[in-house]
């Protein structure tokens, strides 16, 4: 899986910690991206498909899952992606995989899109 972008840090929380239950998914338009809980797991990925780079996922609001949220689906040909990596699993986009971005909690439960932790080196 490739390491995460850096991106500048978010000021302001997208959302709360909370907010997403296991298979739910929440688009962030100004920030071209969208998270996604899984397995209990915030994880954050650009919003644009690696079969026709630039082309957003969802086909409205939000709607970044299969009906069952165990996959990520873009809905202009069908590929879908397991979320706990990016990489697409079936469909057209098969073998290549989401950009993840690196996300941060803050202490109230804010979620914000984050640089990487530092690798110490
Ligand atoms: S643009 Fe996403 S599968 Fe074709």
């Amino acid at each position: 899986m490739p390491e995460p972008l850096t991106l500048p840090v978010s000021t302001a929380a997208l959302c709360r910690d909370g907010d997403l239950a296991e298979g739910q998914a929440l688009g962030l338009p100004a920030q071209q991206a969208f998270i996604v809980r899984h397995d209990g797991v915030l994880r954050a990925f650009r919003d644009s498909c690696p079969h026709q780079p630039g082309a957003p996922l969802a086909w409205r609001r939000d709607a970044y899952l299969s009906a069952d949220g165990r996959h990520i689906v873009c809905h202009a040909h069908g590929a879908r992606f397991d979320p706990a990596t990016g990489v697409c699993t079936a469909g057209a986009a098969l073998g290549l995989g989401l950009t993840p971005l690196a996300l941060h909690i803050d202490t109230q439960g804010g979620v914000h899109l984050a640089e990487p932790p530092s690798s110490g080196d």
